[in-house]
């Protein structure tokens, strides 16, 4: 049986575990992934001052180590291969890919400069190839992150970490030099939601109150009892939140302001075009009869002062051309793993998909590894007897992909961008200093060309 998985990170990872363990037939994985560095959002998305979950990627590592297993990096599907090339080369094909778009305010003024969504400012901070040029001004004094989940906290932290904080972890350089000349005083955090909705979590909430140089501010009023509705549910922050509120800043301390009850309705231009302020609407709660609790405004409008704007309310998954796509969920359309068709439900037979491409951007790294260990139960399940039609030799689709001029990379060429990584990063006491470019990493290991 042959193989294809779409997209490296932990979803991508933990379904090629899965797949590889199995014992009724031998499997032959090929991996893909649109960068020449595998892990998708270990390496992109979870935060520079978080190495410790980082460190999953040493399991990935050891699936990748599995003589049957090949990772093909700098191949993107849309672009490099079809999804048709890969129904010809493969018996079944596994979608990973993610969920690489940000979900919109849907507010006037959203795209003006210095409104930045997380996508653009995590992947700038991560160094990945995609954001490494971002204009990402630091000059301004305040800047509000729109979102209480733990996105959101990411954000608002690495914007108030020192250089001794940073430094030491594998944030991109050029984001380390902007940070440390960041004019950045205060952070606001804006939930539309009471403090009892929150979507982060106590542990990220921790960590705001042991910032070397900003300090955590919660107003008192956000925790009375018309704005905590449901605090059971959610003790741990709430614990947290009221601590704070009781606390005095250090004097001369930036600020990171948890605000509650508020939606944006505005992003406000300056006249030079960048963002003025946010234009706030008040919110209560309402309690509905199956327990949920939703925002309702106000009408109360206040101006926020802050001179630029992060959204930070979720992500989707991109458009792949030949794949189909749930327009409501902004997924791969599927059921339970197995990719349909969005108007029948029809089952498109040998195709799945795995992680947030299946499911949304809800979740945490180790969740993936027993879901996409399902959804390769289901793959398990309708396979039988499809290992008997004729592939071409497995060497076929690189030679396809050379041909049109793709520069492959294998997990033996990534091991040595991960030592060179690593060698930089040691000059700073960093675990790695990350290369950002394509052009950069394929000119190592090539380097006439
Ligand atoms: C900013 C941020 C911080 C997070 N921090 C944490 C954390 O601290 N702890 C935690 O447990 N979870 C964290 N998460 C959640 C965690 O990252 C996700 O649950 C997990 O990464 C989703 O896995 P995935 O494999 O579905 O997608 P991804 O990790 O996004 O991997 C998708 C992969 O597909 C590739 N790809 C996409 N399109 C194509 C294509 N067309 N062709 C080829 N390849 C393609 C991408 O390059 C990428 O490598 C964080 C998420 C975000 C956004
Ligand atoms: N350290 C970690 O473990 C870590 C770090 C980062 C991410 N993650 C995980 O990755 C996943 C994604 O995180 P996330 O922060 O992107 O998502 P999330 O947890 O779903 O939070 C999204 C937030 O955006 C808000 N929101 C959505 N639309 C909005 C709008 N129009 N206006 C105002 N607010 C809006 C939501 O509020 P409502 O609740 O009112 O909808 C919610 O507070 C989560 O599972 C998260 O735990 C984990």
């Amino acid at each position: 049986m042959r193989i294809a998985i779409i997209g490296s990170g932990p979803a991508g990872f933990y379904a090629a575990e899965a797949l590889l363990k199995r014992t009724d037939t031998p499997v032959d994985v090929d991996v893909f992934d649109r960068l020449p560095t595998p892990y998708g959002l270990v390496r992109g998305g979870v935060a520079p001052d978080h190495q410790k979950i980082k460190s999953v990627a040493r399991v990935f590592a050891t699936t990748a180590a599995r003589p049957s297993f090949r990772f093909l990096g700098n191949v993107q599907l849309g672009r490099d291969v079809t999804v048709e090339e890969l129904r010809r080369h493969y018996h079944q094909i596994v979608f990973a890919t993610g969920n690489e778009s940000d979900r919109r305010l849907g507010i006037p003024g959203e795209g003006i400069s210095r409104c930045t969504p997380a996508t653009v400012f995590v992947g700038w901070y991560n160094g990945h190839p995609d954001y490494r040029n971002a204009k990402i001004d630091l000059s301004i004094p305040r800047v509000a992150v729109v979102g209480n989940g733990n996105v959101a906290l990411d954000v608002a932290r690495i914007l108030l970490r020192t250089r001794a904080e940073l430094e030491k972890t594998d944030i991109a350089a050029h984001a380390l030099e902007a940070l440390v000349h960041s004019r950045v005083q205060e952070v606001f955090v804006l939930g539309r939601r009471g403090p009892a909705q929150a979507a982060f979590t106590p542990g990220e909430l921790k960590e705001l109150g042991e910032l070397e140089v900003a300090d955590p501010i919660v107003d008192p009023a956000d925790l009375d009892e018309e704005a905590v509705v449901g605090e059971e549910a959610n003790k741990g922050n709430l614990d947290l939140l009221r601590a704070y509120a009781a606390r005095s800043p250090r004097p001369g301390a930036k600020r990171l302001h948890l605000r509650f009850l508020v939606s944006p309705t505005e992003v406000v231009a300056e006249s030079s075009g960048g963002v003025a302020g946010l234009a706030l609407e008040r919110n209560r709660l309402e309690a509905r009869p199956d327990g949920s609790v939703v925002a309702r405004g106000t009408g109360r409008v206040e101006v926020l002062d802050v001179g630029m704007v992060l959204p930070a309310v979720g992500f989707a998954a991109e458009r792949i051309p030949g794949v189909p796509f749930d327009e409501k969920a902004r997924i791969i359309a599927n059921v339970d793993g197995r990719v349909v068709d969005p108007a029948t439900r029809a089952v498109v037979p040998n195709e799945y998909v795995v992680g947030w491409a299946r499911s949304g951007p809800q979740g945490l790294i180790g969740e993936h590894k027993r879901a996409s260990a399902l959804v390769v139960a289901h793959m398990v399940a309708d396979g039988a007897g499809l290992d008997a039609r004729p592939l071409p030799p497995r060497e076929a689709i690189d030679a396809l992909l050379r041909e049109r001029g793709v520069k492959l990379v294998s997990f033996r060429d990534w091991k040595q961008l991960d030592d060179v990584e690593v060698a930089r990063g040691a000059r700073r006491g960093a675990p790695r200093d990350k290369i950002v470019d394509v052009e950069a990493m394929l000119a190592i290991l090539s380097p006439e060309g």
